[in-house]
């Protein structure tokens, strides 16, 4: 086995096509995301943003094309699969916390289950990660009796303590009331300030000038466009990102 170096991009996505039946949901998706890179991926609904993400870790199977992490190539399933998966960290718009498990074993369960760490490994790392997202004091509740954007924080300190290399996050702030969201993006500007590869789909421009390196726009299926914050926010190129910027910065 080769081992990869680390020049090589962290996640590359090669001639990458899926369908859902008629619909061919991505086309020819080209992308590569180096160590240490935020990209953030914006576009109209519908046009794949979630797609992307999950067949970056392969919630979703594609039908043409490669999908590599760290220079290895994802397996389509079994044992492997689930390690490499372990490597990508996935943060979604809804939490998905354990409605019956403790903050604290919310984020050691993976770590023990499935990294094999022992419980007291798992849990005094679980407590430095809940502490750098500043849920530390809510170790021992249950997630209904946090707010949305500290349960969002537990579930980015859950995906950390998996040891990710690559961290995505799907509209992690869109089903949150709006004081909570710089909370959450606080956090993850955090994690990128510390050399966190992140791919981030969101409405957050604020955000995606502050803390892409890049940002993606998608439409129908394909990256129309791919450029620094800077070039894409005073001078995109295309019609459809023109168009799209215009409505979601002008309400
Ligand atoms: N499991 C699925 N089965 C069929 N169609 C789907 C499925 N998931 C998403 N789609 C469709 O694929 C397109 C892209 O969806 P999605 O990736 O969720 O877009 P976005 O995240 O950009 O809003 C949409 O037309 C959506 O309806
Ligand atoms: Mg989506």
């Amino acid at each position: 086995m080769t081992s990869s170096q680390n020049g090589d991009p962290l996640v590359r996505l090669t001639g990458v096509n899926k369908w859902f039946g008629d619909l061919h949901v991505l086309q020819d998706i080209d992308l590569t995301i180096d160590r240490g890179e935020v990209v953030v991926v914006i576009g109209p609904s519908g046009s794949g943003k979630s797609t992307l993400c999950r067949t970056i870790n392969r919630l979703e199977s594609i039908e043409q094309g490669e999908i590599s992490v760290d220079g290895q190539r994802l397996p389509e399933e079994g044992k492997a699969l689930a390690r490499l998966r372990s490597d990508v960290g996935m943060v979604f718009q809804s939490f998905n916390l354990f409605a019956h498990k403790t903050i604290l074993e919310n984020v050691t369960l993976g770590p023990i289950k499935v990294r094999r760490q022992s419980k007291g490994d798992a849990e005094k790392r679980a407590r430095e990660l809940l502490d750098r997202v500043g849920v530390s004091a809510q170790a021992d509740k249950y997630p209904a009796q946090l707010s949305g954007g500290q349960q969002q924080r537990v579930a980015i300190a859950r995906a950390l303590a998996m040891d990710p290399k690559v961290m995505l996050f799907d509209e992690p702030t869109s089903a949150l009331d709006p004081e909570m969201i710089s909370e959450v993006l606080d956090v993850m500007i955090g994690l990128a300030r510390d050399g966190m590869t992140m791919v981030v789909v969101t409405h957050e421009m604020g955000f995606a000038r502050r803390a892409a390196n890049r940002v993606v726009f998608m439409d129908g299926g394909r990256i129309v466009e791919s450029s620094d914050p800077e070039t894409f926010f005073n001078n995109p190129t295309s019609d459809r990102a023109k168009d799209f910027l215009s409505k979601i910065l002008n309400h």
